[in-house]
């Protein structure tokens, strides 16, 4: 009988983190390529799409406290994702940490839940991209891609609020980036790398300029009822959709513990991995309010609503609608939104094939997950895997539903490495810890709290799509991972 509950102690983990040989990855990322990793898992589509949906359907100019609300769930779970990190600096994030402190059950349903995380945030940046990308065609060339072409089969066209009987049939230019992300994935993570740190300088320089230009344009009558009242629906407007709010713009921190999936790859990963969450963490929060200010302040929220004008490509259609003057503006940070779309992408992808790495290592998915690419040196058939499982979703499903299956997924999984901190003070008392996250368990059980309350502002339709996902992964772990575990089968 298989001992769900087996844990791979500390030691082994940290002995196969130092293995040399086939199934090692190259330790070249430094703090800076880190933080850089970081900031460009980041800042993504939450900021430029999932900002606008918040404020429109659920929270109006209050989605700057949803932002708040989330920051703080994120930052006491990075502080518990930090002290893991420093202490199993190897390959596959909450799932490791899992695998140590509460067992081979817990640690595939983290794994499992991790799919949410990277794998449908992949998909959910893809699908802004090709919002963006038909913007940028639209400005740049006059024309734009079929809505047919563009979008999930649930999805309708409107114009001006009026629905115009046409609906989705594939998302292709989704598609079209995945593809392009996985081959230079699959070329290795320095070159990746070194691509992303450009990415992010000028995502980041964006950012800063339409908060600076777009500051002069903030129509006062716009913020003029920062909470607009409930409609009597819990999650539409008032407090509670603040609070839906928040579990929405959540999706705009997912990421910053990705920089821990890439432990193993860290040149060293005891002074990287706090730099590299926790900064760009603090960076991204600041950034985040202040935006969702000046976006809000430039356009009504109500234009942003699933039937409203500026629905898709928001930053885009309030600077082309309001910031009379900048319209070069508009088409230049369609531009950078594409590349900047892509680097999240491209980090989502890499944390995703790391998680499938470890845990095809530890015999719970199929040995081809963890087959290192001869030349390469990277999990290729792991990437290729993921672009199929990743455009799926992309192709077929529209992004808000991807985008909030993300944000439950990733806050499920922050509760679940928050109590994981808990537990291994109590088990591996003794372990070196080069950093301690301050005041366990009060800090830990704040996290527990915050992203729980995050979940339950979701809506019962999200509980429901994660309760869905997790009896999935519960088939396929008594079908197969069970008997193929290394712990539970050493002699495979
Ligand atoms: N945080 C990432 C984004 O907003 C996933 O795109």
């Amino acid at each position: 009988m298989a001992n769900l509950f087996a844990k791979k102690s500390l030691a082994i983990i940290l002995k196969e983190s130092s293995e040399t040989g086939e199934h090692t990855l190259k330790r070249t990322l430094g703090s800076g390529a880190l933080l850089a990793l970081g900031i460009g898992a980041i800042i993504g589509a939450g900021i430029f799409v999932r900002t606008a949906a918040a404020a429109g359907n659920h929270a109006g100019p209050g989605v700057m406290w949803s932002y708040v609300i989330a920051g703080i769930g994120c930052a006491f779970a990075g502080l518990c994702y930090v002290e893991f990190a420093s202490m199993i600096p190897i390959a596959g994030s909450a799932y490791t940490y899992s695998y140590a402190t509460m067992g081979e059950l817990v640690a595939w349903v983290i794994g499992w839940d991790l799919i949410l995380e990277y794998a449908l945030g992949a998909a959910c940046v893809a699908i802004a991209w090709s919002e963006y990308l038909n913007k940028f065609f639209e400005h740049y060339f006059g024309f734009s891609i079929p809505y047919q072409y563009c979008h999930s089969p649930f999805q309708n066209e409107f114009v001006n609020g009026v629905a115009t009987g046409v609906h989705g049939l594939i998302n292709l230019p989704a598609i079209f980036i995945l593809g392009i992300l996985t081959m230079i994935l699959i070329r290795g993570t320095k070159e990746s790398a070194n691509f992303n740190s450009i990415i992010v300088i000028v995502k980041v320089v964006i950012v800063l300029v339409f908060i600076a230009l777009g500051w002069q344009f903030i129509n006062p009558v716009n913020h003029a009822v920062i909470v607009p009242p409930n409609t009597g629906e819990t999650g539409i407007f008032g407090w509670s959709g603040v609070l839906r709010g928040a579990g929405i713009v959540f999706f705009a921190y997912v990421g910053f513990d990705a920089v821990s999936t890439a432990a193993q790859e860290a040149k060293n990963p005891q002074k990287g991995m706090p730099i590299g969450i926790l900064g760009s963490l603090a960076f991204c929060t600041i950034l985040y309010i202040l935006f969702s200010y000046v976006l809000t302040g430039v356009a009504n929220y109500k234009d942003f609503s699933v039937t409203g004008p500026g629905h898709e490509a928001a930053v885009a259609y309030a600077i082309t609608t309001y910031m009379h003057g900048y319209e070069w503006f508009s088409g230049l940070i369609t531009i950078a939104i594409l590349a900047g779309f892509s680097s999240v992408i491209l980090v989502m992808l890499l944390g995703q094939s790391r998680v499938f790495f470890s845990m095809s290592k530890d015999g719970l998915l199929p040995k081809s997950f963890s087959e290192v690419h001869p030349t390469f040196k990277t999990p290729a058939k792991a990437n290729a895997w993921l672009f199929l499982l990743v455009g799926l979703f992309a192709a077929f499903v529209p992004g808000d539903i991807v985008g909030d299956m993300t944000s439950i997924g990733t806050l499920f999984a922050f509760i679940l490495v928050s109590v994981g901190v808990i537990m291994m003070r109590k088990t591996d008392p003794d372990a070196v810890r080069p950093f301690r996250t301050p005041l366990v368990p009060l800090f830990p059980i704040l996290g527990i709290i915050v992203c729980g309350w995050m979940i339950f502002g979701l809506g019962w339709e999200n509980w429901l799509r994660l309760i869905i996902w997790l009896v999935i992964g519960f088939v396929i772990y008594f079908g197969y991972s069970v008997k193929h575990s290394r712990i539970n089968n050493p002699k495979k």
